[in-house]
């Protein structure tokens, strides 16, 4: 298949399809939902789903907090890091997404770990600490 990732993930309605599974898969996850139990999900959809179609070449501009910024003081260990990877891959299997596709996207998020994983720890289910503050919720 041909043209930019974006086009070959489907553009835009896919995406946002692609980041609603993967938003519940991690929302039920035992692994890391203890993670998200401040988060505003609306604004954490939008922003996944910006960052995801700018990320793969496509006509958006994310607006979030830098990945660093987003996720310090939240405590997140490799394992976590793994599961949630694991969770999208789950999801991009589901979405019948090429290996091609898959490692694409993987080849963009996956350099990101060292700015969001604070604790080298394969432990998963840790708790989100108290001191985290949460983005605030989206106006619209
Ligand atoms: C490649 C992996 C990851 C990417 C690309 C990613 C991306 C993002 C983005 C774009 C946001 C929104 C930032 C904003 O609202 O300004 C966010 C927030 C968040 N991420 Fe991640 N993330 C990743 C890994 C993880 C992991 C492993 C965890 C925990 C297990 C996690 C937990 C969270 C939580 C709880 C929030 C919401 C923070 C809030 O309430 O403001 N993320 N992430």
């Amino acid at each position: 298949m041909e043209g930019s990732l974006y086009e070959r993930l489907g553009r835009i309605e896919s995406i946002g399809a692609v980041v609603e599974d993967f938003r519940d898969r991690v929302a039920r996850d035992d692994r890391i939902k203890q993670k998200f139990a401040r988060t505003d999900l609306g604004r954490l959809t939008r922003m996944l789903i910006d960052q995801v179609c700018q990320a793969a070449g496509g006509p958006c501009t994310y607006t979030g907090r830098s990945m660093k910024d987003a996720h310090a003081g939240m405590g997140v260990t490799s394992g976590e890091f793994d599961a949630l990877v694991g969770d999208l891959v789950a999801t991009l299997n589901q979405f019948r997404i090429g290996k091609t596709e898959q490692g694409e996207l993987l080849g963009v998020l996956g350099p990101l770990k060292p700015d969001i994983v604070e604790v080298d720890s394969s432990q998963v289910g840790t708790p989100l600490p108290a001191t985290y503050q949460p983005a605030p919720a989206l106006m619209r």
